[in-house]
């Protein structure tokens, strides 16, 4: 199946590495001689756009507006830019406001950056995102470096490279049963330590949902039985694309919420508690009571009695939501340790030739 999101614009030819090529040298030819070859591309994930801030000189701002190709946001106020600098001593680009399908971009056009990334030399991709927990032991303000990914989306057709298949990337069908690189993995749990995050790392499994509502609790209870341990709404199609070039990857996720996944009370349950059904047989279709004339005075009633509500006395069963407020208030509270933990990561990252 394929969704009207697998179908990018007919403006821009997203199967053609000229148009990739196209926009890296539009950025090439702005930045200065020391960020002419690109070590590291970060993606800074929701409310996480600090870290561009402790880039070090020299540094070059360009917003996505002004890059041919790139998508713009449709969030009013959303700035996105590409912000390049040294970071512990790695010539990284930090792509500050990612795109999601969810706003309307073909998944080809969310994932755009990160090839051009590629081409102006990154060789290894760290994509952050905040992301709702699942696992019962996560708490709030918790950091996941992800092991794996669960792509329901994908299952439903969502795929960044379906497609024509742009060989001078990489091949047709890339496999990424290794997405998450161990080496890097490792060396986040070790940069962790040093910085005093060790009791709120955890590893597991990250789902992607296409979003932009957040799941029931039927959905959540079916992705963590799935096997997932956190749950959002990006990074999967940023980590298939940059495998398929090549590159390696360490992804982290911040636990911004815990995602509620009770059953909830039963409302037939609360209904008996107050008037407890009369005990009768409910005999058979052909010998029990006219079932349409049934439902239709049923319905009748309901309308009547919903029309004589004054107050709900039973009010909300699930007194947890999902809200993106508690998302930003817990990323900025975490900002600052993340920026520290990807600073030390970045240090300890060889150059490809010296691994
Ligand atoms: N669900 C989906 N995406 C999210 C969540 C969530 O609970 N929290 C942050 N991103």
């Amino acid at each position: 199946m394929t969704t009207p999101n697998n179908i990018p614009p007919p403006d821009i030819n997203y199967y053609a590495f000229d148009t990739y090529q196209a926009s890296a040298q539009f950025l090439r030819n702005r930045l200065p001689p020391e960020l002419q070859a690109i070590q590291i591309g970060i993606i800074c994930g929701s409310g996480l756009g600090g870290l561009a801030k402790t880039l070090e000189e020299p540094i070059c701002e360009v917003e996505y507006k002004d890059i041919p190709n790139f998508a713009v946001s449709t969030v009013p106020g959303h700035v996105g830019k590409l912000v390049f600098g040294m970071l512990a001593g790695r010539a990284t680009v930090c792509m500050v406001g990612r795109k999601h399908m969810y706003e309307g971009h073909s998944l080809l056009r969310t994932v755009f950056p990160v090839r051009v990334m590629r081409l102006l030399g990154a060789h290894t991709l760290l994509v952050t995102n905040a992301a709702g927990g699942l696992n019962p032991d996560f708490n709030v303000g918790d950091i996941m470096i992800i092991k794996d990914h669960l792509s329901i989306a994908g299952f439903g057709g969502c795929n960044p490279l379906i497609g024509a298949n742009v060989d001078d990337f990489g091949p047709r069908f890339p496999a990424v049963s290794n997405a998450y690189d161990f080496d890097l993995r490792v060396t986040a749990f070790s940069c962790a330590t040093a910085c005093g995050l060790g009791p709120f790392m955890r590893e597991g499994i990250y789902a992607f949902v296409p979003g932009p509502s957040f799941e029931t609790r039927a959905e959540a209870r079916y992705i963590r039985n799935a096997g997932a341990d956190s749950v959002g709404m990006s990074t999967v199609p940023e980590v298939i694309i940059a495998r398929h070039c090549g590159m390696r990857v360490l992804g982290v996720s911040l636990i911004t919420n815990i995602v509620p996944q009770g059953h909830g009370r039963s409302a037939m349950q609360a209904a008996a508690e107050l008037e407890p059904p009369t005990a009768s047989s409910p005999g058979s279709v052909s010998s029990g009571p006219d079932v349409a004339a049934v439902m239709k005075s049923m319905v009748k009633n309901v309308v009547e009695a919903v029309s004589k509500i004054t107050e709900y006395p039973h009010k909300n069963d699930e007194k947890v939501l999902a809200n993106h407020e508690e998302v930003l208030e817990t990323s900025n509270k975490r900002s600052q340790a993340m920026q520290e933990l990807v600073r030390l990561i970045v240090g300890k990252i060889p150059e490809p030739s010296k691994q």
